[in-house]
Parts: structure tokens; sequence; C-alpha cells
């Protein structure tokens, strides 16, 4: 990721959005690890979600939207989204409404985590402004419904660019560009149109392509011949999915929403209301975003302080939550991962 500016003396602001479910247990262990590896992070809190829906009629208040566009960076917990109605998804709200058009998620094998295969190491980075996301819908007659995915060439070619810089910045050598142009014609062929006009102007990079539903059973089958995957929105959700339970599931897996001056990271999972309020929840995954953040600002040696706490308490396994097997609180997490820093 490309880092916006060299480590400061003084610190940064950065806001913080608790979000809804588990959101404000894991954001708070998230913070303490941060907070430990003293960069000297001044967290502006704003609410966002459910609950403020109810309060201020709305889930992603101008405040917030202010304080990202002011500080240029968030930390984010996840937000409740009511499923076939109510009100509009706030993460694609934000997203839209900062034009956060990159939605990155590396996902790496963590030391002793319980998963089918070892050593995952790759990338993907999905498009987040527009496709079937776009929420363009309506009903032609009762009983049919008509929804519009968008594809502009102003949007590929920008997500496009930002995968090549990634993977030239990250030292990815092959892209994979995902699709399903057999069918969509003139979408998914627009959207690899664009991919490759990147790709020619990126010669250092292989460049290949497969068809969505292909690339989900080679996922399953043989993960380790990709290294970034790029996709439009809703094939990007999906896959980042799939992705996450290779190396062993939703709550360890960290991502970023980057757009051209700010950028809000969190992670791929969302408010688990089954688990909210039991102080259980994995905050692994907001802790690594919170590393992605750092690295993000420039303070590598922050970031890398936090990805080896991290791997330290997995790989000895005896501070676990409990859907990775163990019986540790969030907290405890947070507190054994602090103190494994060196
Ligand atoms: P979910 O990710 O909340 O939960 C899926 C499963 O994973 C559940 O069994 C849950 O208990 C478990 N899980 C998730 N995170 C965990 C963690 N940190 N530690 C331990 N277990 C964890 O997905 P679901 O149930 O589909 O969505 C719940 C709500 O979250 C919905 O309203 C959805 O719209 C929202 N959501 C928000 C996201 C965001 O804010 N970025 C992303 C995904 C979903």
């Amino acid at each position: 990721m490309t880092p916006i500016g060299e480590p400061r003396a003084m610190g940064y602001d950065v806001t913080l959005i608790p979000g809804d479910g588990i959101g404000p247990e894991v954001t708070a262990a998230a913070v303490r690890v941060i907070d430990a590896t003293g960069v000297g992070v001044r967290w502006e809190r704003v609410e966002a979600g459910a609950e403020v829906l109810m309060k201020y009629g709305e889930t992603i208040p101008e405040a917030v939207l202010q304080s990202i566009r002011r500080n240029g960076v968030g930390l984010k917990g996840p937000l409740t989204t009511p499923i076939g109605g109510g009100y509009t998804s706030p993460n694609v709200t934000l997203r839209k409404a900062l034009d956060l058009y990159a939605c990155l998620r590396p996902v790496k094998s963590l030391p002793g985590v319980p998963s089918r295969y070892e050593a995952i190491d790759l990338v993907v980075v999905r498009e987040n402004t527009e496709g079937l996301y776009s929420g363009i819908e309506h009903r032609v007659v009762p009983g049919v419904i008509e929804s519009l995915k968008i594809v502009t060439e102003r949007a590929v070619l920008r997500i496009a660019r930002f995968a090549f810089e990634y993977a030239r910045l990250e030292g990815r050598s092959k892209i994979t560009a995902v699709h399903k142009a057999n069918i969509m014609k003139l979408s998914d062929g627009l959207f690899l149109e664009c991919t490759r006009k990147v790709a020619r102007e990126h010669p250092d990079i292989t460049y290949d392509e497969i068809i969505i539903d292909n690339l989900c059973m080679q996922l399953v089958l043989n993960p380790y011949q990709f290294d970034l995957l790029l996709l439009e929105n809703l094939y990007g959700d999906i896959v980042s999915e799939i992705c996450s339970g290779l190396v062993g599931g939703l709550g360890v897996v960290p991502g970023a929403n980057i757009g051209e001056t700010c950028a809000v990271f969190e992670a791929v999972h969302g408010s688990a209301p089954q688990i909210a309020g039991k102080g259980i929840a994995n905050p692994t995954a907001v802790i690594l975003s919170g590393g992605l953040l750092l690295r993000h600002l420039g303070e590598d040696a922050a970031a890398q302080r936090i990805q080896r706490g991290v791997d330290r308490v997995l790989q000895e396994g005896r501070v676990r939550t409990p859907d990775l097997g163990g019986q540790a609180t969030t907290e405890a997490f947070a507190d054994a991962v602090i103190a494994a820093f060196e």
C-alpha cells in the first residue's frame, strides 16, 4: 500500500468508528494494541450505524464524513445492514460518500490458526463503488425486479491502476482479472478491456484472466496459483470470503478501503450479532487492520510489531478466542498481543 507519509513525531489524528454488534469490543482491543506501539494516535471517536439511525435519522451522519475527510484515516468496526429491506448499507454509503474506490484484502495464513491450507499469501483487490452494488433497483411490474449493474471505464481503469501499482510496490508478480464476460459480454467485457489496457502499461507484471465460477473452484483446489485477484464489486465481496475461509475464517482477515484522499481500515467480518456483548469476539482482524493503517501512515516498524505480536500469540496457542478453539476473551487476546511485543 502506498504510504501517505513519513513517520511523524507529533503523532496522528485518526477517526474511530466503533460500529455495531461486536464492533465496539473488537475496535477497543485494536485501539489498545495500536496505542501500545507508541505511535501516538489521537482517536477522534464518532458514531455511525444502527443506533445512530434512531438518534439522527441517518446511519452515516455528516460529522463522520467530515472527521474522516479532515484526518484522512479511519479505523472502523462493522456496521449492521438489514436484509431484504430497511436502510441502505451504511458501508456502501460511506464508501460512496468518500469515494473509497479500492477495497484491499491481504489474505495470509497465520501461524497456528487451523485451516485447510498453509502458507497462503494472496491479495484481493475489489472495486468498491459500482457494479451490482450500485443499488439501482426497481420493480418493473409486480413479481419482476430489475437491478442494474453499472460498469464505467473510469472506475475500472482506476481500480486496475491501483492494483498494478500496489503489486509493483509490494513485489507481487501476477495479477488475475476475474470476470463473467462470456455471459455479461458488455459489462464484464468493458471490465476486461480496461484491465487489459492497464496490463499493457505494466509489462513487468504477469497478467491473466479467469471466469468467476472457475476461480471459485480453483481457489478451493489449489489457491497457490494466485497472487493478486482483481475483481468488480460483487465478485470481490464473495471471493474475499472464500479467501478468508482459506486462512481460518472471518475473524482473522484485515481490510482497507482506500480513496484518493482518505482511507478507512476495517475487518472483513460483520457485526456478528449472535456473540455481541459477550466479550468473546476475535479481535485479530481489526488489530491487523490497525497494522495496515499504520503501514499506510508510513509507520512500518509499528505495523511489523503488531504483525509479529499477533503471530507469536497465535503460534503459541495458549490465548485464543472461542472461534479458534480457545476460551480467551477479546481483551485477554489484546493483552497477550501487547505482552508479545518485543
Ligand atoms: P458476520 O461476519 O457478522 O458473521 C458470520 C459468522 O462469523 C458468524 O458465525 C459470526 O459469529 C462469526 N464471526 C464474525 N466475526 C467474528 C469475530 N471477529 N470473532 C468471532 N466470530 C466472528 O456476517 P453476517 O452474519 O453475514 O452479518 C452480520 C451483520 O454484519 C449484517 O448486518 C451484515 O450486513 C453486517 N456486515 C458488515 C460488514 C462491515 O461492516 N464491513 C461486513 C460484513 C457484514
